[in-house]
């Protein structure tokens, strides 16, 4: 679905990324494991088009994703749930997740949309006309996972939602991504949290320093040899 080859990007003249290459298969859950620093968010960063590439190229079912607006990517059903869920604090939920639904050609299904993610998140429902800023932090994981939803999204880039959660909180955010896997959605996940990870996982890539240090398939991994590859360096 996602085809990444050899991408080198970074800030200005500081180069993060070295020579990605990474494939996306449609239906899977393809996990970006790695260390603080690694160049994960940044490289979900250059799939969304945030940042020019200085080399390789990034396609979408076959078809080069270079020039295409962030905004045209969420209309052809890519969606970046970002890393410390950014939500609006002084809006409503419902307004939060109103946001996601913005592309023109999303508008019109979003009230169908609402009520699916409010199916997921029965707490949303429950607290639709409340302010962001009084959830939990992850409840806030819940609404920004849900206003990644909003755009029926074929592929999701979900960066680090684990991030700074209590463990049984954590539990919640990853059923919720097993219960999307098990709905058919392609999702590229970020994490820390390696063993999680692997759980949900089909396909795996460990990035250090900007490259791809590990490529392997979920089932395949020995989380032992894993982790003494993170720890190496
Ligand atoms: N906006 C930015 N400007 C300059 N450097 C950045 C910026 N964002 C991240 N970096 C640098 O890029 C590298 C990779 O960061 P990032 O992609 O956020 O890593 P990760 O998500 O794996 O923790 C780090 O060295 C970080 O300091
Ligand atoms: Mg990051």
């Amino acid at each position: 679905m996602l085809e990444i080859n050899g991408v080198r990007a970074g800030y200005g003249a500081i180069n993060v990324l070295w020579d990605v290459s990474m494939q996306v298969t449609r239906g899977e859950v393809t996990t970006i494991v790695g260390p603080n620093g690694a160049g994960k968010t940044t490289l979900l960063r250059a799939i969304m088009g945030l940042l020019p590439l200085q080399r390789g190229q990034i396609e979408l079912d076959g078809k080069p994703l270079s020039g295409v607006s962030t905004w045209d990517l969420l209309a052809r059903g890519i969606a970046m749930v970002p890393e410390g869920r950014l939500i609006f604090r002084d809006m409503s939920i419902e307004e939060n997740l109103m946001m996601g639904a913005f592309p023109k050609a999303k508008r019109a299904a979003a009230h169908a949309q609402l009520d699916e993610v409010f199916t997921l998140f029965p707490l949303l429902k429950e607290r639709r006309a409340l302010q962001a800023g009084t959830l939990s932090g992850g409840q806030a994981q819940m609404l920004a996972l849900g206003r990644g939803l909003m755009s029926s999204p074929e592929l999701m880039l979900i960066d680090e939602p684990s991030l700074g959660l209590a463990p049984v909180i954590v539990q919640e955010v990853f059923e919720i991504l097993a219960r999307l896997k098990a709905a058919g959605r392609t999702i590229v996940l970020v994490e820390q949290n390696t063993s999680m990870a692997l759980r949900i996982a089909d396909q795996v890539y460990l990035m250090q320093g900007g490259k791809i240090t590990l490529t392997q398939r979920a089932k395949d991994v020995n989380i032992d040899t894993l982790h003494d590859l993170y720890f190496a360096r």
